[in-house]
């Protein structure tokens, strides 16, 4: 079947045949027989690389330009939102029947939004988190959807995003009876079973257009599926490296995925220093100018600088604690083969198009806190796999797990290359997550009434497995909780939400993290201190996992803890009483101590020795404070709490900038952290308008600001920069690289 044979809009016709796509390749033929272009609801589940997107932007397209619709587009993770929104926007050029343009929108941030922008975009791509938080405001364009489309469907399995996606598609159906919904999913057992949870038909299918070698390396030898072994060069004493740098000779890149942030910033190291070996010169050039847009894009870190640095080398990392702006220059520094290596998290597993030729496991396992070590799935071993041997780059893949021992080669052989990914199963019976889908139910109108409620969560994946009868006695548990918290009342049969409940399923945090918050506002202590607050914040369930005091600084914190008492707005459990409570709080005061030195400009490599803290924790912890200080400051404005909204505010500024108040007004700027910004007003410019009249030569000449760091701030500021003396310095910089790059 030919892109010319199908019945869609001429215009798409000649977009996708420009971008070099003339044949349907065979399981996008199937979709199309199935009925995907006449509106019927398909689950496609087809191999890694099959080309299930394509299927996704023909009915996206018909929706819009046949039938005045609109589609959302949904996916697991940003950096795959990213990817699918540059895929789209090739068909921005195209007019709709009523002259205007095709618009691809992209929303992936704030929760706490409803984004009424999105109301003019004819595509959205958006998360799956983004999408219910979209829900819980009830945005009006929602009604407006006529095409969803499920990427990575299969990930209903997991255990935190699964349940979220699967209450989004249930709410979609819900509002929309009427909606196509289109689910890309991976080869898994039990595709039939989600088609008839969506009333879908199904296309499965084992094709795919490269052929992707899977095998075992055990010291120099990759045993492949097939067969065939292949012996690599023993150049180092870390396989993995060695597998890379094979890669690399074939002139090839290779795609590593660790178990941990650290792992992957750990190996990226090692291998930065053989991969440099092997670079040509205009390589490292261009590489040289990549570290540069790296340090330039946001503030300069530790990690920003150590990224840099490896950047130079041909090497990389990728995880979720690096900012939105440096993945996207490594994702594409990595697309245009200018990184030869990159060591990532799962954040790479799904749905990417990338230039690896070879892919490496190097662990199977993966780590929780509380659990241990746990072997990954099939389906998410067969993702990562699937990342090498995309039709764009590559003629042929690798996808190579890394065994230690003949045993463990055996068993990866069978565990994982010759092994049919398993079953998938709904995850949403758990009362911790079940919470705020219940409040969010009631508090957006999708039910009003106990039964109302369990109609809606019949329409589940859940229920659809099992019975909805099996999570009511939990669901009844949670109404109660809700009625009893005051967030939830009700009047003869109907449930509604109480203002409480209905701005708690807004912010998107948990309800329990929301009565502490509430509960702790009440007390009004004799000290509201910053520590207070980051100390309440720290209580919630919304933090996640605590920063715990090795044995060597329980004394410490308990010391500090005794000396701060007056502060906290939570009791302090007894030790003697409930030694595990205890020792949950001290983790609690340890973050609120953690927090409190980040907003004081202690370095982030002095916290992270000072606390023995995982720079990713750092991050994460951060991250959850800047968003239950929103949340705080929001509930106190609903609680009329007026005295403490000046310091949430404030607070949570601080936080997300990670400085002391002074700082405050000149970080606002753009490309000015909290290094640059602690600089600029240590030379005594104190506040925009002392930036503003400053010499644009002496910002320049201070550390960590380059020209064109300078000229931004100046831009921003509304200072006059004259053409001679930015000339001038551009000159003065581009003498200093030469003279770099030729020493
Ligand atoms: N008919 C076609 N002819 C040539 N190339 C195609 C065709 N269809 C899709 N492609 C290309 O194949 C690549 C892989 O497609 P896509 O990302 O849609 O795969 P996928 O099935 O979604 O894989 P994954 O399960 O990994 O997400 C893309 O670069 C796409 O442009
Ligand atoms: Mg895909």
């Amino acid at each position: 079947m030919k892109v010319t044979d199908l019945s869609i809009p001429e215009s798409v016709k000649e977009i996708i045949i420009r971008s070099g796509i003339v044949d349907l390749y065979p399981p996008q033929e199937e979709a199309i027989k199935a009925g995907a272009l006449e509106g019927r609801n398909l689950v496609l589940a087809s191999p890694t690389a099959s080309g299930k997107t394509l299927i996704a932007e023909f009915c996206a397209l018909k929706h819009i330009l046949e039938k005045n619709g609109k589609t959302v587009y949904l996916t697991p993770l940003r950096a795959l939102a990213n990817e699918k929104f540059e895929d789209f926007k090739k068909y921005a050029s195209i007019r709709k029947s009523d002259g205007k343009r095709v618009r691809i929108g992209i929303s992936t941030g704030d929760f706490d939004s409803s984004d009424p922008w999105l109301e003019r975009d004819d595509i959205i791509i958006t998360t799956n988190e983004k999408a219910d938080s979209l829900l819980r405001h009830r945005a009006k364009w929602m009604d407006e959807i006529s095409l969803i489309v499920a990427d990575e469907v299969h990930l209903l399995n997991e255990a935190e995003r699964g349940p979220t996606l699967e209450v989004v598609l249930a709410r979609l159906m819900q509002i929309n009876p009427d909606i196509q919904i289109l689910a890309l999913s991976a080869t898994i057992n039990n595709v039939e079973e989600i088609a008839e949870w969506l009333k879908a038909d199904y296309v499965t299918t084992e094709w795919r257009p490269i052929l992707l070698k899977e095998g075992v390396l055990l010291h120099d030898e990759i045993q492949f599926r097939d067969g065939d072994a292949r012996k690599i060069e023993k150049k180092t004493k870390n396989t993995t490296i060695n597998l890379a740098l094979s890669t690399i000779k074939s002139g090839g890149q290779a795609l590593i995925f660790a178990s941990t942030r650290k792992n992957a910033v750990t190996l990226a190291n090692r291998v930065a220093g053989e991969v440099e070996e092997v670079l040509f010169k205009s390589v490292k050039r261009a590489l040289d100018q990549e570290a540069e847009r790296i340090l330039a894009a946001g503030e300069r870190t530790r990690i920003s600088e150590s990224l840099a640095e490896l950047v130079k080398r041909g090497a990389a990392f990728h995880h979720a604690g690096l900012g939105g702006g440096h993945r996207k220059l490594i994702e594409d520094s990595f697309r245009q083969g200018k990184i030869k290596v990159l060591t990532a998290t799962p954040t790479l597993a799904f749905g990417v198009n990338l230039p690896a030729r070879t892919v490496i496991i190097q662990d199977y396992r993966r780590y929780e806190p509380g659990y241990g070590y746990y072997p990954i799935s099939v389906l998410e071993y067969k993702q990562m796999a699937g990342r090498a041997g995309r039709p764009k780059y590559d003629k042929v893949g690798e996808a190579v797990l890394i065994a230690k021992t003949a045993d463990e080669s055996d068993y990866l052989m069978e565990s994982y290359v010759l092994a049919h990914p398993e079953r998938i199963w709904s995850r949403l019976a758990v009362e911790r997550i079940l919470r705020s889908h219940v409040l969010s139910t009631i508090a957006a109108d999708f039910a009003h009434t106990e039964q109302g409620i369990y109609d809606f969560f019949g329409r589940t994946f859940y229920a659809h497995q099992y019975d909805v009868s099996a999570i009511k006695s939990i669901i009844a548990k949670i109404l109660k909780y809700l009625y009893d918290e005051e967030m939830i009342d009700v009047a003869a049969e109907n449930i509604f939400a109480t203002k409480f409940g209905k701005r708690v399923s807004e912010l998107y945090v948990d309800p329990v993290s929301a009565v502490i918050i509430r509960d702790a506002l009440r007390r009004k202590p004799a000290y509201l201190t910053d520590l207070s607050l980051l100390h309440m914040i720290a209580h919630t369930p919304d933090m996640g996992p605590v920063l715990r005091p090795y044995a060597r600084e329980l004394d410490e914190v308990s010391v500090f803890m005794e000396e701060h008492r007056i502060e906290f707005l939570v009791d302090v459990p007894d030790e003697w009483e409930d030694r595990i409570t205890y020792e949950q709080f001290l983790g609690e005061i340890k973050t609120a101590m953690t927090l409190k030195a980040w907003i004081e400009e202690m370095t982030e490599d002095e916290i992270i020795e000072r606390f023995r803290a995982q720079p990713g924790d750092l991050y994460r912890t951060i991250e959850n404070a800047k968003w239950l200080l929103h949340a705080t400051h929001e509930l106190a404005t609903l609680f009329e709490n007026k005295q403490v909204l000046p310091q949430t505010l404030e607070l949570r500024e601080r936080v997300e900038k990670g400085v002391k108040k002074e700082l405050l007004p000149i970080v606002k700027l753009e490309g000015v952290g909290r290094a640059r910004g602690r600089i600029i007003y240590n030379a005594g410019y104190k506040t925009i308008e002392d930036i503003k009249t400053a010499p644009i030569e002496d910002l320049v000449n201070l550390p960590l600001i380059g020209p064109r760091v300078a000229k931004k701030i100046k831009e921003q500021v509304g200072g006059f920069v004259k053409k001679e003396t930015w000339e001038k310095l551009e000159k003065e910089e581009a003498w200093k690289q030469k003279a770099l790059t030729e020493y």
